[in-house]
């Protein structure tokens, strides 16, 4: 077991009153309502999100009352590299510590590789430069034809 608490896969520990689970194997659609992909414009249903929760090859969800307040996902090689695509916490639960909690968690969860990397919007660079991020040049492909995504990008 990691030396600061945080569990293998599956296993829950409570922060602050919300219990971050390592694993999405046991979460529920009807657990993903609240506002998720805020901006977007075309959500993701329950079923697709539960789907990448599922799929990512290390998730974290945090949980209150049966909620799910907030999620990270990272997509690991296991060897040298990582990628974390989607970290998104409520909007009635953001600034609470929710998000930081996540990203530490999905961290540790992945293990000690050479690189892990995001992309994000600028304005929210400042995040994850709190957490150790350092500012880099990235490129992104897109595929609006099959999805919207963020609202004025299409
Ligand atoms: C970014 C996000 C995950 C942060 O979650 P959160 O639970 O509110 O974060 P925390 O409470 O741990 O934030 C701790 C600190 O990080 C900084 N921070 C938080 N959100 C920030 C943002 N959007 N931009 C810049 N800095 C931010 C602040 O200094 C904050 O401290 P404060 O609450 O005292 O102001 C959340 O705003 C979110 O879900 N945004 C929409 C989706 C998104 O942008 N995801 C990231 C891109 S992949």
């Amino acid at each position: 077991m990691p030396p600061n608490g945080a569990s293998s896969r599956g296993c829950d520990t409570v922060a602050m009153g919300v219990e971050y689970v390592t694993s999405a194997a046991m979460v529920e659609p009807e657990q993903l309502v609240g506002g998720f992909f805020e901006g977007w414009a075309t959500p993701l249903s329950a079923d697709e999100h539960l789907g990448l929760l599922r799929a990512a090859t290390h998730t974290v969800v945090g949980v209150e009352d049966g909620q799910v307040v907030g999620f990270v996902t990272a997509l690991s090689d296991g060897v040298l590299s990582a990628y974390i695509p989607l970290l998104e916490v409520r909007p009635d639960w953001r600034h609470r510590g929710v998000g930081t909690e996540l990203v530490r968690r999905v961290l540790i969860e992945v293990g000690p590789l050479y690189m892990v990397d995001v992309m994000c919007d600028a304005d929210v660079f400042g995040f994850y430069e709190r957490l150790g991020f350092h500012p880099s040049t990235g490129g992104v492909l897109r595929n609006y034809d099959w999805r919207a995504g963020i609202e004025g990008t299409e």
